[in-house]
């Protein structure tokens, strides 16, 4: 096996388990009738988050690798738009994600009783639509991959 064989094939499962568990964030919190369900779920989701920084640097780093081993990469369209697109998604987090997600983990941990507020319904609905734009970037990026169509 050729270095560049390895760095394909940790690319590839950092795909799986990086990516994997990140098209699943939304919907691990969309469970929870109540505040305690609601905050455990917020949980589970903080652990999965591990797996897709990690996947996630993996990516980048190993694409990244591949490219300066083998620079005609540089000139296919599929790998270049792949990595402007990936750099998106990647600053969406800090600038889009983070300060929608802000006021849901300070009403997490302030709110009192079980019923869940009204606010929480408005506040993760803005969320979610951010983050279901980050899940197409993604989507599109793995299809770039698979395909290599340009
Ligand atoms: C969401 C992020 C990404 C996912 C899920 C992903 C997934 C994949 C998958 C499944 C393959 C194997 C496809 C195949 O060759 O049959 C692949 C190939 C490849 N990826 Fe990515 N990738 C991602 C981001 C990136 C980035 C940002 C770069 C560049 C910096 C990159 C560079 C490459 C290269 C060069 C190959 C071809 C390896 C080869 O066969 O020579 N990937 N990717």
């Amino acid at each position: 096996m050729s270095f560049y064989q390895v760095l394909v094939f940790i690319h590839v499962f950092s795909a799986i388990i990086g990516m994997g568990p990140g098209f699943i964030l939304t919907t691990v919190v969309k469970s929870g009738d109540n505040m305690t369900e609601l905050r455990h779920s917020y949980a589970i989701r903080h652990r999965l988050h591990i797996y897709v920084m990690i996947g996630g640097t993996l990516l980048l780093l190993t694409g990244l690798l591949m490219g300066l081993m083998n620079p005609s990469l540089f000139q296919m369209g599929w790998y270049v738009t792949s990595l402007v697109l990936f750099l998106a998604a990647l600053a969406i987090g800090p600038l889009v994600l983070t300060p929608r997600s802000k006021p849901i983990k300070a009403m997490l941990a302030s709110h009192k009783g079980e019923d869940i507020p009204q606010e929480y319904r408005r506040l993760s609905k803005e969320l979610f639509f951010y983050e279901n734009v980050e899940n197409i970037i993604f989507i599109i990026i793995i299809a770039l991959m698979i395909t290599k169509p340009f």
